[in-house]
């Protein structure tokens, strides 16, 4: 596991998100729009770290951006903690968030709370994520007060699809709007230290974010939460299902990797890969005799130069 920058050295902990929701709070850093996005492994945690992200949810989203799911009800308990490993030990500043999957928090209280505790201790989470408002007051109660930080996920909630009847705008009926504000602030009064809000309309995540002390991290809710977060393959272009129209492209990389791939077959079929300079040797002498002497020693792999 990295050794962790001490809090104070620019590392994002959980007072420090808090501070950035304070409207007295006089820094200008402490102002700034909070910043997430999902990562899943070690290369991309670490660059995305590097590029100070402030929050990576290690996000059950995995189970269909990577493992292929076509939902993310399927995710087990221990593919979320095997990702939160490889995300743990590629990051230094930001605060990893690790998404509790389907069925780890939905029976038991204390079996929930073991495996809460399993991200934290197993895995170097710093924090859980759990779906669902007032129906979670108790669990996140309990979560907070074994040490675990928790941030709270309301409005289209992907673990209820079935009960939503697919990916729809949570919060447009006046009553549908009231039931989540009462969401938010029960997550709140329970002691999440923030909430994502998915899915509702703007004007509703607006009146939230208001009424909140919590900073509100906001996908498909429009400008005015206090944070953003995408899924991490939605901004990469690497997804193969509809993007979601609240979902900006920042790069393509389906087309390079494509590319790419393409071309390496192309090389090896042509015969230009591997190059005799991308090729080992043997020392100068065994090259020139005519019996190669099997028992040559091998030239270290690291030295491309023999
Ligand atoms: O699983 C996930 O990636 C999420 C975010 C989209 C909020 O829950």
């Amino acid at each position: 596991m990295s050794v962790l920058p001490q809090a104070g050295n620019g590392k994002i902990t959980v007072p420090v998100l808090l501070q950035r929701k304070s409207s007295t709070s006089l820094s200008r850093e402490d102002e700034q729009k909070i910043t997430c996005l999902t990562a899943y492994d070690y290369p991309t945690a670490r660059l995305l770290d590097e590029a100070g992200v402030d929050v990576l949810l290690v996000g059950d989203s995995l189970g269909m951006a990577v493992l292929g799911y076509d939902s993310t009800l399927p995710v087990t308990l221990e593919e979320m903690l095997h990702h939160t490993r490889a995300v743990r030990r590629g990051v230094r500043r930001a605060l990893v968030v690790a998404d509790m999957p389907y069925g780890s928090y939905h029976s038991d209280i204390s079996e929930s709370v073991r495996n809460a505790v399993r991200f934290v201790k197993e895995a170097g989470a710093e924090a859980v994520k759990i779906e669902g408002g007032e129906r979670r007051l108790e669990l996140i109660v309990r979560l907070t007060e074994a040490e675990i930080p928790v941030m709270g996920h309301v409005g289209l909630t992907p673990q209820s699809m079935n009960a939503m009847g697919g990916f729809k705008v949570q919060g447009k009926s006046p009553d549908a709007a009231e039931q989540l504000v009462r969401d938010a602030r029960s997550v709140e009064a329970a002691g999440a230290f923030a909430v994502v809000l998915e899915g509702i309309p703007r004007e509703l995540a607006a009146r939230i974010t208001r009424e909140l002390r919590i900073p509100t991290i906001g996908i498909g809710a429009g400008p005015d939460c206090d944070g953003q977060i995408l899924v991490l393959h939605d901004l990469l272009g690497l997804t193969f299902s509809a993007v979601p129209k609240f979902a900006r492209q920042y790069a393509n990389l389906a087309e390079i990797i494509s590319a790419a791939a393409r071309k390496y077959c192309a090389d090896v079929r042509g015969d230009s890969f591997p190059s005799d300079g991308e090729s080992y040797h043997l020392p100068q002498g065994a090259r020139d005799s005519k019996t190669i002497n099997m028992d040559v020693e091998l030239v270290d792999l690291g030295d491309i130069e023999n």
